[in-house]
């Protein structure tokens, strides 16, 4: 039985013969299809250093070791697989969950967490760079365990469920990013949604924190990492001021950086207005950049028109879920030379002797050119990801197939645990206060 290499994307479908396909990184004869099987000792260090930042899970696996929540039912998760991902399957497993993992975007794979995980008994299916059929293939691995639960980060998986794997129907879903949740509000306004799924993004201990925090520093990280430029002193535009372009936005004014908005939803135009940013138009920005962000869930928002004016360098990143936001077949159809200058930073020179840099792609910038989110903040956005799941397994019943929000005491918990985690005590409301605060006769 030999390990999988790179050069040869072996697979084996469940249920199929595994010396007839020829395969898998198996220490424990798992099902898995992954890069290098001995990138493991790495993964389980890195692993264990996310753990150590993450109390909430820690507070959480205590419980979920005790009563095995998830006892006798498969978890298929589509998650970027990081350490921090790492640390929430096995804490699925200890919940009683047989888990299995691929990747959510193909790119965002680390290896060595791959290997540390098959070799911790743990399936996954991912391989950082793997092609659109290989990414498509290890999605239905995962989907052929015939999970109760699917967990998705960017509906993949349940996109899935709903095309070709309609054969697959399990009790729900979690989702845990922005661009997600927007397509299965639009399935579900169709009429086409079939099972319920938790919007694990609209929880406040999640999109306030990992989207805003996380996508923050991890974005420019990933800038950093890639090219190693100073960031005082340049123009930075920020496409998109949700929850994640604030955080960027910040992030870099803190770095120094002038900082340019640009918004299409004038409320987030003002916010940002007020918290001391300008605000333009993507015409007028695309002139003025040094470094571009786009965060907006939305495509093509840097194209053509916005290429022609750039400045020669100016550097494009994109922190949306999808390789979209950046029109990049329109650059590479233009561009008479294109080469990469360093590992993740490709140069597209035009015509006129302009050089647009792009970072992995267009993909995601914190988790293919950096490591993605710190742990600290994964460690929120998965203890809500583990209770969604636990959730959907105790109330599917009652449930219809749209999109929920975990109820509103699973934040205040977790935020409980975390702000304890950092040393910081909540004050409490006296008798006096609460009776005031509850009373509509008070007045003058
Ligand atoms: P959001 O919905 O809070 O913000 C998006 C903003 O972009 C909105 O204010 C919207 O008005 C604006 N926008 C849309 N189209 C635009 C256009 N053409 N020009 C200018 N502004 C435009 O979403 P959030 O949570 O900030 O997420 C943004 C994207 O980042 C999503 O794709 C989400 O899935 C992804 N995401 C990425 C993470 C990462 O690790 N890189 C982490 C979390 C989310």
């Amino acid at each position: 039985m030999k390990p999988s290499t790179r050069s040869r994307a072996s697979f084996l479908v469940p249920g199929e013969n595994a010396s007839e396909l020829g395969f898998c990184a198996l220490t424990r004869r798992i099902m898995s299809d992954i890069t290098d099987p001995a990138m493991a000792p790495g993964g389980h260090l890195r692993l264990e250093w996310a753990y150590r930042r993450m109390p909430v899970l820690q507070h959480l696996r205590e419980r979920f070791v005790a009563d095995k929540p998830l006892a006798g039912h498969n978890v298929a998760a589509c998650l970027h697989v990081t350490a921090e991902t790492a640390n929430l399957m096995e804490v699925l497993r200890d919940g009683g969950a047989e888990v299995s993992l691929c990747a959510s975007n193909p790119l965002s794979t680390q290896d060595d967490i791959a290997a540390a995980l098959v070799e911790r008994g743990i399936p996954v299916f991912a391989r950082r760079g793997e092609d659109t059929e290989t990414y498509y293939q290890h999605l239905n691995a995962v989907l052929d365990t015939n999970p109760s639960v699917t967990m998705d980060d960017g509906a993949d998986l349940v996109t899935l469920l709903h095309t070709t794997r309609q054969d697959i129907t399990p009790l729900g879903s979690t989702e845990e990013t922005t661009t997600g949740v927007i397509r299965l509000k639009a399935m579900a306004a169709e009429g086409e949604l079939r099972i319920p799924v938790v919007a694990v993004n609209d929880s406040a201990t999640k999109h306030l924190f990992d989207n805003k925090h996380g996508t923050g520093q991890s974005a420019i990280d990933g800038v950093l990492r890639a090219t190693n430029i100073l960031i005082a002193g340049r123009t930075v535009v920020v496409i998109g001021y949700g929850d994640c372009g604030q955080g960027v936005a910040q992030r870099a004014d803190g770095l120094g950086a002038r900082v340019i908005v640009v918004e299409v939803d004038p409320v987030r135009a003002l916010s940002a207005a007020m918290e001391g940013f300008e605000v333009r138009t993507a015409d007028q920005a695309a002139a003025e950049g040094d470094l571009f962000f786009t965060v907006t869930g939305d495509i093509h928002v840097l194209r053509g028109q916005h290429f022609d004016v750039m400045k020669d360098g100016a550097i494009l990143a994109n922190a949306g879920h999808f390789d979209v936001e950046l029109d990049l077949a329109h650059l590479r159809e233009v561009a008479v030379a294109r080469r990469e200058i360093r590992s993740e930073l490709e140069e597209f020179e035009l015509a006129d002797g302009r050089r647009i840099i792009v970072i992995s792609e267009g993909r995601l910038v914190n988790l293919s050119a950096a490591e993605g989110h710190p742990a600290d903040v994964m460690d929120m956005s998965f203890a809500n990801q583990a209770m969604a799941a636990e959730w959907l397994l105790a109330n599917h019943q009652d449930l219809e197939p749209r999109v929920y929000r975990l109820p509103e005491d699973v934040d205040a918990g977790v935020a409980a645990i975390k702000l304890a985690s950092m040393g910081f005590d909540l004050e409490t409301l006296t008798a006096e206060q609460v009776d005031y605060l509850e009373s509509w006769r008070h007045g003058t």
